[in-house]
């Protein structure tokens, strides 16, 4: 059943309670939206700490950008999530955050697009890096089209990271991998190498995955 108004809307502040609780969103950084409809996306309004956002400062607009509800000015990466939306029909929810390692990653300008974890293999995917694109500006949705085509996560060259989902959950959760998968990157190139899974390794454990659906919470 398709929730409600309000139900989006929590769960919109929510996710933005749970980056900040994370450490992925500084001051006002980051950015979280939901698809509301076939032409409305639920958005975070601009320059907002997310751990203060409140439900009706969410603003909802238009697949083509104009604010159709709500004060204020959505967030200045609209244009950003609205090309995941275009791009992808199965994305529900966009999020946009600067957790600390990835960003680090993304600083340095290197993908996380080895198979290391079977987990983050089996529900990220390899997270490239999008060349550098200026903030807010429409050169970061072009920066993206290519990847978020293509893939459920990525790093922002400089930037940060993106991640997308059918939803507010797995948006999230991907989000969360995508930091986690960093930190385990940069601990085992410090100690000297990460060892990537081989290629039969990543074949028997995607065919091992139950399959979506089935009740068994894949
Ligand atoms: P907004 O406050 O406009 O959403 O921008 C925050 C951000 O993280 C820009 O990349």
């Amino acid at each position: 059943m398709m929730p409600n108004a309000t139900d989006m809307r929590q769960q919109l502040v929510d996710a933005c309670r749970r980056l900040d609780q994370l450490g992925f969103v500084p001051a006002t950084d980051g950015n979280v939206s939901l698809r509301i409809g076939r032409d409305e996306v639920l958005i975070t309004p601009t320059m907002a700490p997310k751990r203060l956002v409140q439900p009706s400062q969410l603003l909802v607009v238009g697949m083509d950008g104009r604010v159709r509800q709500g004060s204020g000015r959505p967030s200045s990466e609209m244009k950003m999530h609205l090309a995941a939306y275009w791009l992808r029909p199965d994305v529900g929810a966009v999020v946009h955050a600067h957790p600390p390692i990835a960003t680090g990653f993304a600083a340095a300008r290197l993908p996380l697009t080895d198979p290391l974890l079977p987990e983050a293999v089996a529900t990220l995917g390899p997270v490239p890096l999008a060349e550098y694109a200026t903030p807010s500006t429409d050169e970061v949705p072009r920066s993206i089209e290519k990847l978020v085509a293509v893939c459920n996560a990525l790093l922002l060259a400089n930037h940060g990271a993106l991640a997308v989902g059918a939803g507010v959950a797995e948006a999230m959760d991907r989000m969360e991998r995508v930091e986690h998968l960093a930190k385990v990157t940069l601990v085992a190139r410090l100690l000297g190498g990460a060892a990537p899974l081989g290629a039969g390794d990543v074949a028997r454990m995607l065919a091992t995955l139950p399959r979506r659906g089935d009740g068994t919470g894949a």
